[in-house]
């Protein structure tokens, strides 16, 4: 690979529409939900792309002028102080007070007693609130909140790892969050979070304040199709060519789940090869599971010997639909029913196994495509 030259295939941030495959659908119901003001709250998979869609989003989205965009992370953040910190600060960096809008915050936020300081690795502002006790704090998220939607202008907020204010010491922030929402005129919120279980319990549960609050979208895979001719597209844009066994290849073996497909195709464009077949994609696949592999012995060490066997049971057959079959069980010598029900939720509980539900069955498969792969062949 050349130095100057950007690998197609990002697995750390998201670079712009060109190197973002297919998700119209789900683009157009952002714009139309946007435009209907309804809130969207998205489900999908761990590393599926849902903060991925988000940023093409709003990126799309940036063309339109007269709608401004936020995005908040608040994985980091545990409780509401954290919070009013972390939003504060993305409204600080997204609107400096160089512009209208930062620099009327900063007046709205002054009772708080706003004090800015610099990270001293990255130089980056950080702004900080005295907002020690609860009353404050509340108050502070309710003001932020007003605030925006008073500026008379259409903004969609996006809070990514939401399941994150269930975790806070504070348990009136989803009451607080969604009596918020429902006073804002400007504002339409898009949620999403990594945790699946939590996001369902937090936004399906009829006793939750956000039920019935968002449209729910669910991100599904990219279709074989579009990303096979993402994939060639990309290698061939690079003078680079490559078969199409191995692009079937590489969708098979990362199950299309988008951070698989992605890592295994940069890593493949990394290798700087002209011409591309299947026994180097095999290669390079078998590399990562070398690299990951430290990860995994840590994995067994942290579940039970129960547990990391009947994981590598779910591994070998890939996908399974019936877990407390006798042919299961004896298949590969686990112990009872009960003793591979205990595992299976501990294993579903540590995000270990993903399970979904459809209209004619429930399946069970490994959350992380690359352990799966490596239990077929190691374990
Ligand atoms: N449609 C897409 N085309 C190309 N790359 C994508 C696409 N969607 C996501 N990606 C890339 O795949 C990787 C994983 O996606 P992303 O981080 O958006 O997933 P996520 O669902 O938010 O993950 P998590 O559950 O860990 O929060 C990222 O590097 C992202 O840039
Ligand atoms: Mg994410």
């Amino acid at each position: 690979m050349k130095t100057n030259e950007v690998n197609p295939f990002p697995v750390t941030t998201y670079i712009s529409h060109n190197y973002f495959c297919n998700r119209e659908l789900e683009l157009k119901t952002l714009f139309k939900n946007n435009q209907n003001g309804l809130h969207t709250c998205l489900f999908a998979q761990r590393r599926v792309g849902k903060t991925g869609l988000i940023k093409h989003f709003f990126n799309e989205i940036s063309t339109d002028k007269s709608t401004k965009c936020l995005y908040v992370d608040i994985f980091s953040t545990q409780n509401q102080a954290e919070f009013v910190r972390t939003l504060s600060n993305e409204i600080f960096q997204t609107f400096p007070p160089e512009k209208s809008i930062g620099r009327k915050f900063m007046e709205a936020i002054k009772s708080f007693r706003p004090v800015l300081s610099y990270d001293s690795l990255s130089g980056t502002p950080e702004l900080s609130l005295d907002i020690a006790d609860n009353k404050t704090k509340e108050k502070s998220i309710q003001e932020i909140f007003r605030f925006l939607d008073n500026q008379q202008t259409k903004l969609i907020i996006a809070i990514d790892e939401f399941q994150q204010i269930t975790e806070y010491p504070e348990k009136n922030t989803e009451a607080l969050l969604r009596s918020i929402m429902q006073q804002m005129q400007h504002i339409t919120f898009v949620f999403c979070g990594s945790n699946l279980r939590l996001m369902n319990e937090m936004f399906h549960n009829t006793k939750r304040p956000f039920y019935s609050s968002c449209q729910s979208m669910y991100l599904g895979k990219i279709s074989e199709t579009d990303y096979s001719s993402f994939i060639k597209r990309h290698f061939e844009h690079a003078k680079r060519s490559i078969t199409d066994e191995s692009i079937a290849f590489i969708l098979n073996w990362t199950c299309r789940h988008t951070y698989y497909t992605q890592y295994l195709c940069n890593q493949a464009f990394a290798g700087g090869n002209k011409k591309i077949e299947l026994t180097y994609i095999q290669q390079v696949c078998k590399a990562i599971l070398e690299q990951e592999q430290m990860v995994f012995f840590q994995y067994k060490k942290l579940l039970t010997a129960d547990q990391w066997t009947l994981l590598i049971a779910v591994a070998k057959e890939e996908k399974i639909t019936q877990p407390y079959a006798n042919s299961f069980i004896s298949k590969y010598r686990l112990k009872s029913s009960a003793n591979v029900k205990r595992s299976l939720e501990s294993l579903l509980e540590k995000e270990m196994l993903y399970s979904e539900t459809t209209a004619t069955e429930t399946f069970y498969e490994v959350y992380d495509k690359y352990l799966m792969r490596w239990m077929e062949l190691y374990a």
